[in-house]
Order: structure tokens, then sequence, then C-alpha cells
């Protein structure tokens, strides 16, 4: 079985009128099974930039990504949905929540764009949302909780659909330690007891110790690198 995810030289560049930003600069990684991947390192330093291209969300400028075997960089724009739909959840750092939908709608929404509907989404949509801790908020809308617990829905909607691959831009940003602690606990359990790749971009030292592999990312770079 090849690994989650491989990239090669893997580079993006942003090109605005004249001027180019190279926001990742030839990044050669693997990323295993049953591992949390904690992306740190300071504000502008490529985080969200990588973790987009491994989400299929972000096209490369140039290198080549794999996602399960599958060369995800020479794929047609119409192509790159099945990849997402069969593989990966991403957790957005703006939350991406629908506002006219309840959090119960939102995770049943999500699960659907996976081909999982009816008692099969029902169940795995109030399970989450209850791990989450939102029991008793599953039916009000996005605007009507706060800012902590809108981002356990958008926790909540990429954790139901059991993709083997979990892409989280800074999750743990607005929860305060308790909260944060819990969603972190709850993503390394699931890397752990089902053997899902986790990748987390964050600037939250308070779950460093709940992270197994730490990248500290520098201006496009992957500087340094620890294994717990
Ligand atoms: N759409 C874009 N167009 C042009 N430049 C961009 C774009 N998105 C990001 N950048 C630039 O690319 C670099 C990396 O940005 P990125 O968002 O990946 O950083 P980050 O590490 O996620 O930062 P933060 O911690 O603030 O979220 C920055 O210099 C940024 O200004
Ligand atoms: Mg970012």
């Amino acid at each position: 079985m090849p690994d989650p995810v491989v990239t090669k030289e893997l580079t993006k560049v942003y090109k605005e009128g004249k001027i180019e930003v190279t926001a990742l600069k030839s990044t050669n990684l693997i990323l295993e099974k049953g591992v949390v991947v904690g992306l740190f390192g300071p504000s502008g330093s490529g985080k969200t930039t990588l973790l987009s291209m491994l989400g299929c969300i972000l096209r490369p400028t140039s290198g080549s990504l794999n996602i399960f075997g599958n060369e995800v960089c020479g794929l047609a724009e119409e192509d790159l949905p099945r990849i997402r739909r069969e593989f990966i959840s991403f957790i957005f750092q703006g939350f991406n929540l629908f506002p006219a939908l309840t959090a119960y709608e939102n995770v049943i929404l999500g699960l659907k764009m996976k081909g999982i509907v009816g008692e099969d989404a029902d169940k795995r949509a109030c399970y989450m949302l209850s791990e989450v801790g939102l029991k008793e908020r599953m039916h009000f809308l996005p605007r009507d909780v706060s800012g902590g617990q809108r981002q356990r829905i958008a926790v909540a909607r990429a954790l139901a659909a059991d993709s083997p691959i979990i892409l989280a831009d800074e999750p743990t940003g607005n929860l305060d330690q308790s909260n944060g602690r819990k969603v972190m606990e709850l993503l390394k359990h699931m890397a752990a007891s089902q053997r899902r790749c986790i990748v987390v971009a964050t600037h939250d030292n308070r779950i460093m110790d709940l992270i197994d592999r730490v990248l500290y990312m520098e201006d496009g770079s992957i500087r340094q690198e620890k294994r717990s």
C-alpha cells in the first residue's frame, strides 16, 4: 500500500502581476499512516500553502504530489474532486461553514459530498457533534454559537467522513486550552487507532505533546524536523 502523501520538489509560486512570491520551496516529504504531523512556523512561512496543496485545493507550480499512489499534479481540474472525496477531509482556517445551515446540517452536507447519506450520515453526524461537545447545540446556526463552537462544528464535519487523510489549518486557534486539547486528543486518537494521516498547521505550543512529528517551517521551507 503506498504512503498517504509523497511530495517531490513541491513548489508554489504566487504571481501578483509582476511580483512573484515563492510560498513553498522545493519540498520533499513522505507522510505515513497513524502519525499526527504538526506544521509550525511564523505567519507567512507557508503552512497554509503546503496544507492546501496536500488537500488538492491549490495547484502546485511545479514538483510532484502523490496521494495514496495517485499522481495529482498531472490530473485535470475535474479529476481533483474525486481525489478529495476519496481520501481527504480539510478543516479550514476560516471554518467555511454554510451560514444558513445548522451545525447538524453542515455536517450532513459534508458527508453528502462524500456520498454518505441517510441513517449512516445521521448516526455519524450525531456521534461526531457529541464527541466535540456540541450535542446540545446541534440544531443551532453557526451565527448563534461562539467562535470556538463554530470551529468544533468544522472539526466534526471533517472527522465524520472517516477520510484517511485529515488536514487541519489552525484547528485549535479559537479554542481555550481545555477544548483545544480535546480536539487534538480526538485527532491523535484517530491517527493511532484508525491509522489516519493527520497534518495540523498550528501556532499552538500548548498541544506540542500531542504531536508525533513536528515540521518547523520558515520562509517557504521545512527547516527542522523532530519526532517524539
Ligand atoms: N493567494 C496568494 N497570493 C499571493 N501571495 C500569497 C497568497 N496566499 C499566500 N501568499 C503568500 O505566501 C506566503 C505564505 O503564506 P501562507 O498563507 O502559506 O502562510 P502561513 O504560514 O499559513 O501563515 P499564517 O500563520 O499567518 O496562517 C506569504 O508570504 C503570503 O503572503
Ligand atoms: Mg495559514
